[in-house]
């Protein structure tokens, strides 16, 4: 569900300062033609973890969910040359759309695609000690929210910033009983965080091209 003027305010903001970009616009274009579903973070929501990413000084970043590699590149390029980007894609073929468009970008020395279900691959990191991240973007099958977190802190520092993608899900995540493994996922993850002594949270909603969503910021306690 989206709305003319929340469609028209993300225009106005992306036209003044989220400038047209070859790698990017390529990269949503090819995934679209692959046959990719256009869940892409917006242009405005991928400056932000941008901004994020810079704002933390990461080094080192893991995301979970890549899909077409959209919201990867807008990481990545946050990076400074040294570091790091570890995306988790279940698909293969998303894995190799993805992989296309990271190299287009430029961006394929600084960027590992691993394929595989996020739930195998995550203890495979911890064991070969990739972590610990300065940022970790949560944005898979939302079923799978709690152990993703969970995850998350295990390879996390003090001051890692651990962001999750549509936890709002057309509002759906305030119904108490929801039928909806999606949303029960993203309650449960809720739940957890609130009981966390670790994390530090909060989560705002969105409307925009992408309809009425939001998003949870979460930073790993000194
Ligand atoms: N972060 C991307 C969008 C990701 S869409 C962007 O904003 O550009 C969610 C992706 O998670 C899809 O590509 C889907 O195939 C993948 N996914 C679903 N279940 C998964 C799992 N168990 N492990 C890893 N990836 C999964
Ligand atoms: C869906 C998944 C996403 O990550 C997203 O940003 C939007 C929609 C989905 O599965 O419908
Ligand atoms: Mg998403």
């Amino acid at each position: 569900m989206t709305n003319p003027r929340w469609t028209a305010v993300d225009q106005y903001v992306t036209d003044l300062l989220v400038p047209d970009d070859e790698a990017l616009s390529a990269a949503l274009a090819d995934s679209a033609a692959a046959g990719l579903p256009e869940i892409a973070v917006a242009p405005n929501q991928g400056k932000l973890l941008h901004l994020l990413a810079r704002t933390q000084g990461a080094r080192k970043i893991l995301e979970i969910g890549t899909l077409g590699g959209y919201s990867t590149i807008w990481l990545a390029r946050a990076l400074p040359a040294d570091g790091r980007l570890i995306t988790l894609e279940y698909d293969p073929a998303h894995a190799e759309v993805a992989r296309a468009n990271i190299a287009r970008a430029g961006l394929d020395g600084l960027v590992e695609v691993r394929t595989g279900a996020a739930l195998d691959s995550l203890p495979e990191i911890g064991a070969e000690g990739a972590g610990p991240f300065d940022l970790v973007f949560v944005d898979a099958d939302k079923a799978n929210n709690p152990r993703y977190v969970e995850w998350a802190l295990k390879l996390s520092r003090p001051g890692t910033l651990i962001v999750v993608d549509n936890v709002v899900r057309d509002g759906r995540v305030a119904t108490e009983h929801p039928d909806d493994p999606a949303v029960t996922g993203i309650r449960e993850m809720f739940d957890l965080i609130a009981r966390e002594p670790r994390l530090d949270a909060t989560a705002f909603q969105t409307v925009g091209t992408k309809g009425h969503d939001g998003l949870l910021l979460a930073r790993v306690v000194e």
